[in-house]
């Protein structure tokens, strides 16, 4: 891949720039140094035309509804391996051997335990806390459990916080479960495998022994590869911002949790749901489809569109197949919500509205149908994708600390506020 020669013209004025192909994918124009040659900025809110960095993580081909994980097909990752394999993936840009597997798998297992002060820190939480408000709290306090795993310069300790976050954050979500619903916390299990242990951390209860069901927990494992990265989106935009002011992982995976609660990102799957249940019935749909195309409601139909996707989101499909497979696994034949939710997404596709907007489901479509029936509380959705997404929002600070080229992230504006003008007197005013 060669740089080429490019050219912008403003007015009269011509200005030398690069072109920087990608491996796949849209080329980049290099504009570092457009400020300096112009004395203009560029302006890009939402950052729809705009890329932050060179990646080599995941590749999105929206127009054709693609997702690579290092050039693996999402389909393939899902259908083949599991979500440490993919954590594996992620992290070292190789699929593993069995031997490196068997590695990283004992490796995570061994970091699931939280120090014992941490169960002392959710007693600080009403008891009806959000579990996303208790996550954003707990993981930034993850640094001040760790110390020896937050000097981002050295390689060995980014690695261990690395290990830390994924092997951890399910053990919080556990405990921010079972806070919420009263239960003694459940400790990790080292004979489980990832998803297993986070199960049985979630729903066994000391009076008897949990058995996990193999289907769901696959189904479950599948969720979190669908979930586990995706390039640049708004979370892991913000990790990265957060970690090229040299904050400890721990605070910038917290940020990325913040931003990820947002109903326009990853709040979408809680918010999907209630949307069903609001529409209740098949019969209701009309309205809300009226609604979501009404300029003056701001309704949305949450779980549809994508600033990247214009076509069938490729893990939605997936989503829907495991929906369909773990509500045949636990007997729920007819549940009104996925009815709801077949019938919706059938009259979208084909409205107008929706088709010309190129407005498809996307991942937190069907993700919600399937965690309530799996037992979770829709407050505990977001978590969920939060559990997953770590080891993207791990892979991809790690690129940015790693990357020579990397300084600290600070956008400019375009100011349209009052020029100069001298302070005026109270007594004046
Ligand atoms: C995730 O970035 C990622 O990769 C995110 C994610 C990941 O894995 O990290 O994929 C996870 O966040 C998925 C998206 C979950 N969010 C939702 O489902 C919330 C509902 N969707 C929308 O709010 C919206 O589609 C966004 C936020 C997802 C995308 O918004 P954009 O790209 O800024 O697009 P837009 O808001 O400018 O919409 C374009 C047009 C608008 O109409 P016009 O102003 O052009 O007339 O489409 C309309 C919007 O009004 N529109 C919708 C709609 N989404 C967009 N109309 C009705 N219902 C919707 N859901």
């Amino acid at each position: 891949m060669t740089d080429s020669n490019g050219t912008i013209k403003v007015g009269e004025k011509i200005y030398d720039t690069k072109v920087m192909p990608g491996t796949i994918g849209p080329s980049v124009l290099d504009i570092g140094s457009f400020y300096g040659k112009t004395g203009m900025f560029t302006y890009d809110p939402g950052f729809t035309s705009t890329a932050s960095c060179e990646s080599k993580i995941t590749y999105i081909d929206g127009d054709a509804g693609v997702l690579l994980y290092r050039g693996y097909p999402i389909e393939q990752v899902a259908e083949h391996g599991d979500f440490l394999e993919t954590c594996y993936l992620l992290l070292y840009g190789e699929l593993p051997t069995a031997a490196q597997k068997a590695d990283f798998d004992y490796r995570v297992t061994r970091h699931t335990m939280v120090h014992e002060q941490m169960a002392r820190f959710f007693q600080g939480f009403r008891r009806d806390a959000h579990p996303m408000a208790v996550m954003v709290a707990s993981v930034g306090a993850l640094s001040a459990f760790y110390h020896d795993s937050t000097d981002i310069s050295d390689p060995q300790q980014r690695m261990i916080a690395s290990m830390r976050m994924i092997a951890k954050l399910p053990t919080l979500a556990a405990m921010a479960y079972k806070y919420t619903v009263g239960q003694p916390f459940v400790y990790p299990k080292n004979d489980l495998d990832y998803t297993s242990n986070f199960l049985r951390m979630c729903f066994a209860v000391p009076c008897e022994e949990y058995k996990v069901n193999p289907i769901i927990a696959r189904a479950l494992d599948r969720i979190f590869i669908l979930h586990a990265d995706h390039e640049q989106n708004a979370s892991t935009s913000t990790v990265r911002l957060a970690g090229s002011s040299g904050a400890n992982p721990f605070a910038c995976i917290a940020a990325g949790i913040a931003c990820l609660w947002g109903p326009a990102h990853g709040g979408a799957n809680e918010a999907a749901l209630a949307m069903l249940a609001e529409i209740g019935s098949v019969e209701n749909i009309p309205k809300f489809v009226a609604r979501a195309k009404d300029k003056n409601d701001n309704f949305r139909l949450m779980g549809f569109g994508h600033r990247v996707y214009k076509n069938y989101d490729p893990r939605a499909k997936i989503m829907q197949k495991t929906a369909h497979e773990v509500l045949n696994e636990l007997g729920i034949k007819d549940d009104p919500l996925l009815d709801v939710a077949v019938e919706l997404e059938r009259i979208a596709l084909h409205d107008e509205y929706f088709v010309e907007k190129k407005l498809y489901p996307n991942i937190d479509f069907y993700s919600g149908i399937t965690l309530k029936a799996m037992g979770f509380p829709t407050s505990m959705f977001t978590v969920l994708f939060a559990v997953a997404r770590t080891v993207g929002w791990i892979a991809q600070w790690r690129e940015m600390i790693e990357d020579p080229s990397q300084k600290i992230g600070r956008p400019r504006q375009l100011y349209t506020g009052s020029p100069r003008r001298d302070y005026i007197p109270s007594s004046k005013r």
